[in-house]
């Protein structure tokens, strides 16, 4: 016997909905799947970038979420330049991959950067005191320092950025096994509703 269809599968809202479900239990919980996104930005030199960060909060209300970073990192300087930013999620358990297009705000010396970084552990915060600037060129691998221990320090508080990313443009792809089923969902201005449309998968 296969598995029942879930209520998603044939209602654009309810895969909408499912997605921000599953992205805002993403966000607190560390085992699961969509926990670490793969996030895309234009390179200094053009070409596509990508890298796995931590989903630190989803706001479905706003449309945005939020994950750290240092601003010595080539993604701190490619968002700088160009805000444009995608991000991917796959949840192997549920089958399910989203694609998120929008543009990401960085925030460093503010009220969000201030509370993100109050609300960070001791281990995250000590990899913003990283010596040299990662990415940094070294002679050996171990060639670079960073605290150790569970006390908590703000030495890297100046190299932390909180980067949300607003989105206006979300991809659904559930695996059905009796069928995929493909959605975009796009929001044109900042309070309207989405435009959703089902796609060929
Ligand atoms: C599971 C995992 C989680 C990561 N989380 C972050 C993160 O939240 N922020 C971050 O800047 N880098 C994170 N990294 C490291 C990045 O993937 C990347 O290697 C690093 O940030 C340098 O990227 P850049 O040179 O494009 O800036 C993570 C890597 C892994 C494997």
């Amino acid at each position: 016997m296969t598995d029942p269809s879930p209520v998603f599968s044939d209602q654009l809202e309810a895969s909408l909905a499912h997605a921000f479900e599953i992205l805002v239990s993403a966000a607190s919980d560390r085992r699961a799947a969509m926990h670490t996104p793969s996030i895309a930005t234009i390179g200094l030199d053009g070409s596509p970038r990508s890298r796995t960060v931590v989903l630190r909060h989803f706001g479905p209300d706003d449309r945005s979420f939020r994950f750290h970073t240092d601003i010595r990192s080539e993604k701190y300087q490619e968002l700088q330049r160009d805000p444009r930013i995608s991000a991917l999620f796959y949840d192997v358990g549920e089958k399910i991959q989203l694609r998120l297009n929008g543009e990401a705000t960085l925030h460093v010396t503010d009220r969000i950067a201030d509370e993100a970084w109050s609300a960070s552990q001791a281990m995250s915060r000590h990899c913003y005191a990283t010596e040299p600037a990662p990415g940094s060129f070294i002679l050996e691998g171990a060639d670079f320092t960073i605290p150790k221990g569970r006390e908590l320090t703000d030495a890297g508080r100046h190299h932390f950025c909180a980067v949300r990313m607003h989105f206006n443009r979300l991809e659904w792809l559930w695996l059905g096994s009796e069928g995929h089923r493909r959605a975009i969902f796009e929001w044109p201005a900042v309070t309207s509703a989405p435009e959703m449309r089902w796609l060929v998968p």
